[in-house]
């Protein structure tokens, strides 16, 4: 059983890699306030809820994560100005956010590789007409 089970193949060699960089992440969102707002009973009305409490959630928004944190819209009050962010918090979890990212876009790429992967008969019979022939 893993946090991911359904969203990637079990055999993705990435896979634990992407729970820790996770785990660590996670923890940074929580220590930056992140989760006291993006969560399924959105205390703060957001008009597209954002979730980031589950590592698919975070896995699905990293780069806008990343890029709010970055330009200081993040984290929020609850007034609609951002709130003041402690500069080591602000780093770690950039930090964190970098390395979850980085993962995530390996274990991606592992998995469009077996999809192609699966396919391949056809592929070679695709490929074995020109195209000029086509
Ligand atoms: C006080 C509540 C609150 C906190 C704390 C908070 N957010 Fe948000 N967040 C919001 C609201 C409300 C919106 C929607 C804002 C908007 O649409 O202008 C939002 C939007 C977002 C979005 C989506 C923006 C987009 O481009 O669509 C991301 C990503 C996000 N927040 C990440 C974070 C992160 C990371 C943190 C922690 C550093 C955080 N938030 C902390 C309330 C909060």
């Amino acid at each position: 059983m893993t946090l991911f089970d359904g969203l990637y193949r079990k055999d993705n060699p990435y896979l634990l890699d992407l729970e820790r960089s996770d785990q660590g992440f996670a923890n940074e969102m929580r220590r930056s306030t992140c989760i006291g707002c993006h969560v399924p009973n959105n205390p703060t009305k957001m008009r597209r809820l954002v979730l980031l409490q589950t590592p698919a959630h975070a896995a699905a928004e990293i780069e806008r994560v990343i890029k709010d944190v970055q330009e200081n819209k993040m984290p929020y009050e609850e007034w609609g100005d951002p709130a003041f962010l402690d500069p080591v918090l602000r780093a770690a979890l950039l930090q964190y956010a970098t390395r979850f990212q980085a993962v995530v876009l390996q274990v991606k790429a592992w998995e469009k590789q077996h999809q192609q992967n699966a396919y391949e008969p056809k592929n070679v019979v695709q490929s074995a007409t020109p195209k000029s022939e086509q």
